[in-house]
């Protein structure tokens, strides 16, 4: 067997990935420009999994540094995590979201066709079905209808993958849309690490927690949900990952595109975060409701059941793992600054 390439692969979830993917003897190669990570997590990567997966610094829209990749290693598969992410700034910088995220996607594919790699599996969002979509989000509703560029570059990667899935037949495209990823390695070696202010709810939380900025601002406690905050589908990372491997191996034994939702199918609330929080860490979280964010749903969670039924995969740990987990990881990160 060849190798899987990881596409910002010491990113957070790219890095989760990479250890379930070792773990389960799969050889991976990490590509990462480093522009929201550091290199430091490839080392940590390798301690988690007993082996040390080989890492090269480079942008995934480098067509020349793509070919490099090739050339050294027999890639059997591509993983597509890199990618600009912040929902707000996509707002602000459209251009450079546009660029940056769909270059990298037509890169990847050019490459691939020229060494005859067929699998690709990419890290699309729940944030392709919009606002028009009932919940629970299934597969089979229509997309596309996004509150965000960020979101439309996703839809668009989409459709460019299923047009180049159409046209060659034997290529095989997994398009996973990940619901709200939180939590971090048990071991406490890898996790999210976001630069300046966090913009998701858990970094903000534990930053909270660890005394960092004095308390939490709810968006909003006026939503038509069970108690006015919003309510979203929050997965472990370490869950997310395996459920990449799972779709690894589907692709392997599949032609055309298929999209699978990664989420556990219940929706918990900011409120209900916050408590679940303070009771599995034993810190309190001070927080106060503030305006709504622009462009937030006010609910939404997966129908989970097309992975379980095809992929054999479903999400295994509770909120109260995701808690502990992410603020295990908040501790050590502050102790590697
Ligand atoms: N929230 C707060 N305070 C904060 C941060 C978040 O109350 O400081 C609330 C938000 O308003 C939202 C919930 O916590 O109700 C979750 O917010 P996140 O930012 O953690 O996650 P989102 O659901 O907004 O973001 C997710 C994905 C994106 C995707 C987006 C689409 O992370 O990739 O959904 O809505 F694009």
């Amino acid at each position: 067997m060849g190798s899987v390439l990881l596409t910002g692969g010491t990113g957070f979830i790219g890095s989760h990935t990479a250890v379930e993917l070792l773990l389960a003897g799969r050889d991976v190669v990490l590509l990462d420009d480093l522009s929201n990570s550091e290199a430091g997590v490839a080392e940590r990567i390798g301690r988690i999994a007993g082996r040390q997966p080989p890492f090269v610094r480079a942008d995934a829209a480098d067509r020349r540094a793509l070919r490099r990749v090739f050339l050294d290693w027999d890639i059997e598969a591509v993983v597509h995590f890199a990618g600009f992410k912040a929902v707000g700034e996509s707002a602000a910088r459209p251009l450079a979201y546009y660029r940056n995220n769909l270059d990298s996607a037509l890169s990847l594919l050019e490459t691939m066709a020229e060494f005859g790699c067929r699998r690709f599996i990419f890290s699309s969002s729940a944030t392709v079905y919009g606002e028009r979509c009932p919940v629970p989000y299934r597969e089979d509703m229509p997309a596309g209808d996004c509150s965000s560029p960020y979101g439309r570059t996703k839809y668009m990667i989409e459709e460019i993958l299923k047009d180049a899935a159409a046209a060659d037949g034997s290529l095989s495209v997994v398009l996973l849309r990940y619901f709200n990823p939180i939590g971090a390695h048990e071991s406490g070696l890898i996790g999210e690490k976001p630069s300046g202010i966090p913009n998701n709810l858990m970094p903000y939380i534990t930053q909270v927690a660890a005394g960092l900025r004095p308390r939490l601002n709810v968006f909003g406690n006026d939503y038509p949900t069970r108690d006015g905050t919003c309510v979203r589908d929050y997965i472990h990372v370490t869950d997310l990952a395996r459920g990449h491997l799972a779709a690894l191996g589907f692709a392997e034994a599949h032609r055309g595109t298929e999209i699978f939702n990664l989420g556990t199918g219940r929706g918990f609330s900011v409120l209900e975060v916050v408590r679940a929080f303070g009771e599995a860490t034993g810190q309190p979280v001070p927080f106060e409701f503030a305006p709504r964010r622009p462009g937030d749903l006010p609910e939404f969670y997966a129908d989970a059941s097309k992975a379980e039924a095809v992929l054999g995969w479903r999400a295994e740990k509770s909120l109260a793992d995701m808690c502990r987990d992410s603020w295990r990881w908040q501790q050590n990160a502050l102790k590697q600054d």
